[in-house]
């Protein structure tokens, strides 16, 4: 048996920037009046530090705004950015990409705006608000909080878009340090994913299957962590990647590898490595997918009370379960 060492899956980030807390001037040229309140893009680097402290402070209800703000913090490698509604008090935060970034309307998966607030009436202002959510384009928004969904519908409803819910449960390690050590079977090796995998796990995500999310699952393997498990051939049988919120997943072994424990040993090793760069180490496993739930309790994630809301604006037609695949060149088992 070889012992499992973990790999680094991302280098430090490149380019960080250097702007100041700024407000969101189409909001103070908003058509809404003067009741509009005043957001501010949040992108001075010793203030988005300060935030991650406070949103840190209170995980795990802010875990997918804290993971976005720490990536920001580690670089920005996809374009972030943060809006609050006030500074330094502040009870609404929302992370979204640059405008820039998302180029193409259509491109749910880059457009994925992450929330956590204080104050409900405050959210609701702020989503509300021009320019705070650009309703003409395809996005997901993720909160893990009661009510995260419910002011969203009411103001797409208002404007008559409709928006689609998709609940899952929220698995969170308070210290990935205290699970046991991995040892691995010799017939596989350990490695991060390649941007070369991206077309394999395109194929086999669930929300994958066309280029818009091939493109993303590149930038997830390019910019985040990840570990698989490469057969002889040196082709993955089993992986999992994180996102730019931080939490863990696409995770995905080819069923003909599967029951092996494979997956038990990559959790095991991204959520450390995820704990080692100072990130929650969490995800989100869909309510019939028993399988993934007992691996997470297993391992010692906890459940929270809370649920995890994906909120999708035109979301793409999910695939079904990919059961029984023909396997990838070189991935058939001996
Ligand atoms: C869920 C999945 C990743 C598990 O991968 P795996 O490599 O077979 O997992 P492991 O061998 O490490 O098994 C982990 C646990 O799940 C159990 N398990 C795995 N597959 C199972 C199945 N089909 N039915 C029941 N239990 C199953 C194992 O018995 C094990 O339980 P234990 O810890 O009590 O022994 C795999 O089935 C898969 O890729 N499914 C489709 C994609 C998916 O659901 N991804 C996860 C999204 S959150």
């Amino acid at each position: 048996m070889q012992q499992a060492s973990i790999q680094q899956g991302a280098a430090p980030y490149p380019g960080r920037e250097t702007v100041q807390v700024s407000p969101v001037p189409s909001l103070l040229e908003s058509a809404e009046g003067p009741s509009t309140p005043q957001m501010l893009i949040l992108s001075c680097p010793s203030k988005l530090r300060l935030l991650e402290g406070t949103l840190r402070r209170r995980l795990p209800n802010t875990l997918q705004v804290y993971g976005t703000v720490k990536t920001i913090n580690r670089g920005n490698p996809t374009a972030q950015e943060v809006l609050v509604d006030s500074w330094p008090e502040f009870k609404v935060v929302l992370t979204r990409p640059r405008r820039e970034v998302v180029s193409d309307d259509s491109d749910l998966y880059t457009n994925t705006y992450t929330v956590y607030y204080q104050d409900l009436g405050a959210y609701h202002a702020m989503l509300g608000s021009a320019g705070a959510v650009n309703w003409g384009q395809n996005f997901r928004i993720l909160g893990l909080q009661d009510g995260v969904y419910e002011v969203c519908k009411d103001i797409a409803e208002a404007k008559g878009i409709k928006l689609e819910v998709v609940r899952y449960f929220t698995y969170f390690h308070p210290d990935p340090s205290s699970m046991p050590e991995i040892r691995l079977d010799p017939t596989v090796r350990l490695s991060s994913l390649d941007v070369s995998h991206a077309d394999l796990l395109n194929e086999m995500w669930q929300l994958g299957g066309n280029e818009k999310s091939r493109k993303y699952l590149a930038s997830l393997i390019r910019h985040f962590p990840s570990v698989c498990l490469l057969d002889a051939a040196g082709h993955p049988v089993s992986w999992i990647a994180s996102y730019p919120f931080g939490a863990m997943g696409p995770g995905y072994t080819l069923p003909q590898h599967r029951r092996r424990g494979y997956m038990g040993m990559l959790n095991n090793l991204l959520a450390k490595q995820l704990h080692a760069l100072g990130y929650p180490s969490y995800g989100y496993v869909a309510m019939e997918n028993d399988p993934m739930q007992r691996l997470q309790e297993t391992q010692g994630f906890q459940r929270q009370p809370n649920l995890w809301y994906f909120i999708l604006h035109n979301p793409a037609p999910a695939k079904a379960p990919t059961l029984t695949p023909s396997p990838a060149p070189g991935t058939a088992p001996p």
